[in-house]
Order: structure tokens, then C-alpha cells, then sequence
């Protein structure tokens, strides 16, 4: 019997691509140059199942190329704000993503911008980058303290969930949160003694540190604009590591360099990787180029869930992350 025919847009962990070529007719990418939209539609028309990436935007004029031979996309990552959902669904295209795998890893780059926004690290670390520290002085680059302030979580997902246990365990930190979705479960609520805000303006005005887990989409598109950054504390700082288009960008910058919030740690970028020039000239804000699910363990714990999807798809199975 034929082997299926799998397309990978980007160049993934050696090991998944080795397990790949062995299971699939693979065609790998390993100049690693995202596709264009006519190769995009070229993958469907020419694949059983195409594996994407966050780069890719699957839209609905590539999801309707007509002669498709692909019957499943296995998106590589939990978000899939690239790809067009009800295109797909209405043309029968199965959609899987790969959760729970980098839970940990994204909350922990959730946490390393927080420390690194409240102690100022970037800054300091340009400061000896660019050869200007002239040694310790008292009140140089004071930050806040993070032990026992309050994190505020707008949405309450695996990511944010895993974000408070270790800010709560580690930092001893308060927990709110706010979610319009999913009811934590009690036994999590009590072992993080988190309380529930009942609005996420509500939330703004408590926290010291505000991170946001909520997905990308028309309800959550500029969730935080000029009006909320207002009604956050002078001394507060915010962390993005879910989508860029979360915030306006426009407002963060207006808000970072008139004093109304005092940091921002950001992973992720309205139209990456083309992140507003003037980001670069703040120096209340540290910047990650979205590293979110960035390590080893974890890229290749992704790679082999998009594998169980699609195995269990042309197996004749239901994949356990479909999303479509
Ligand atoms: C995810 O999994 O959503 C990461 O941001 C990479 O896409």
C-alpha cells in the first residue's frame, strides 16, 4: 500500500523528521523558508496532509484551491489563529493542534518575562552590551520586587493555570484571574487560593502583573487597548506571550513611554516578525522573539503529537487535538 503523502512546511526536530521520512512520503522543507500562499495551495492540491506552522497563513483562499488531495492539517503548536477555521470545516478539512505538550515551557517564558520586566533586566543587559556600566551604585536600576505581589491572569487556561502554580509556589505571589469561558476546577482554585475577578477591568486596577492567555480572535482582537492600560497601576507591568494581537501595540508604546504602566515583557508581536520599530527604543520593555514553546524536550514532544494526530487520522481514527 501506498505510503500517504505528508508535506511539512518548516523544518522541524530531526527526530520527528526521521520518524516522518520512516512513516510517511515526506517532503520536507529544510531551507526552512516559510511557503508562499500559491506553494500553500500547491501543498493541498499535491498532499494527503499538510503539517503548518504559526508562519503560515492558511486562509480561505487557500483552503478553497480546487482539486485538493488533503483531507487533514496538522498545525505544529496549541494557537491556530493562522488558519482560516470555518474555511477549513466548510471544506471538510480535518484541523489538529498539539496542547498540553508546552504548557510548562510557555508559562515558564511567561514568568522569565515577568522577573525580567520587574527587575529591569534588559535594560541592564544593554547597559553592559553597550559598554556604558560604570559599576554598582545604590539606586541603580531599580526594579520591583516580585514576591508576594499580585498576578493577574486574563484567561484561565492549561498555560495561565501553570503560570500561577509557579508564581504562587515558587513566588509566593496572590492569584486573581479572569475568565469568560472555562470553570477552573475547585481543587486547583484551592491549592493556588485564586480568586475570580468578575471583570477583566476589575483585574486591570488589582494587579502588579498582568499576563495574558487568552487565544487570538475577533472577541480578544486589542483586548488590551489605550482604555485598559489606563485603568492598570503606574507601577504594573504587563507580560504577552499569547498572541500579539491581543494588544494594540499603538497604545503599549503610548503607555510605556508616558508612565502610565511601568514594564512590559512581550514573546509575542502584532505581524511578526515586523514588531513596531518603536519598541526598540524603550527601555521599560523586554522583548523575546516568540519563545514561547522554545526548548528541545518540547518542540519535539510537539513534532510527535502532530504525528499521533495524523497516524491516527489515516488509521481511520479520531486524532486525540482535533480542532475541526
Ligand atoms: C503555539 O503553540 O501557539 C506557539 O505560539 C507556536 O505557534
Amino acid at each position: 500500500m501506498n505510503k500517504p503523502k505528508v508535506i511539512v512546511t518548516r523544518h522541524l526536530p530531526c527526530e520527528v523528521e526521521a520518524q516522518l521520512t520512516q512513516l510517511y512520503d515526506v517532503q520536507l522543507n529544510e531551507s526552512d523558508v516559510p511557503l508562499s500562499a500559491d506553494e500553500l495551495k500547491h501543498a493541498l492540491q499535491t498532499a494527503d496532509a499538510v503539517l503548518t506552522t504559526v508562519t503560515d497563513a492558511i486562509t480561505a483562499d487557500v483552503l478553497s484551491v480546487p482539486n485538493k488531495r488533503a483531507k487533514i492539517i496538522g498545525q505544529f503548536g496549541v494557537g491556530y489563529n493562522n488558519i482560516d477555521i470555518q474555511a477549513a470545516k466548510a471544506e471538510g478539512i480535518t484541523v489538529t493542534n498539539t496542547p498540553h505538550v508546552l504548557t510548562d515551557c510557555t508559562a515558564d517564558i511567561a514568568m522569565l518575562l515577568l522577573l525580567m520586566s520587574a527587575r529591569r533586566a534588559a535594560e541592564g543587559e544593554r547597559l553592559i552590551l553597550n559598554k556604558q556600566w560604570t559599576g554598582w551604585t545604590p539606586t541603580q536600576l531599580l526594579g520591583q520586587k516580585v514576591t508576594g505581589k499580585t498576578l493577574g491572569l486574563i484567561g484561565f487556561g492549561r498555560i495561565a493555570q501553570a503560570m500561577a502554580k509557579k508564581a504562587h509556589h515558587g513566588f509566593d505571589m496572590n492569584i486573581i484571574y479572569y475568565t469568560p469561558t472555562s470553570t477552573p476546577e475547585q481543587a486547583v482554585l484551592n491549592d493556588l487560593k485564586a480568586t475570580r475577578c468578575s471583570s477583566i477591568d476589575e483585574l486591570l486596577a488589582q494587579a502588579d502583573f498582568v499576563s495574558l492567555h487568552c487565544p487570538s480572535g475577533a472577541t480578544t482582537k486589542h483586548l488590551i487597548n489605550e482604555a485598559r492600560l489606563k485603568l492598570m497601576r503606574p507601577t504594573a507591568h504587563l507580560i504577552n506571550t499569547a498572541r500579539g494581537d491581543v494588544v494594540d501595540s499603538n497604545a503599549l508604546i503610548k503607555a510605556l513611554k508616558e508612565g502610565w504602566i511601568a514594564g512590559a515583557g512581550l514573546d509575542v508581536y502584532e505581524s511578526e516578525p515586523n514588531l513596531n520599530p518603536e519598541f526598540l527604543t524603550l527601555n521599560n520593555v523586554a522583548l523575546l522573539p516568540h519563545l514561547g514553546s522554545a526548548s528541545h524536550e518540547t518542540r519535539t514532544a510537539m513534532g510527535n503529537r502532530v504525528l499521533a494526530n495524523i497516524d491516527a487520522f489515516f488509521a481511520g481514527h479520531e486524532p486525540c487535538d482535533r480542532v475541526v
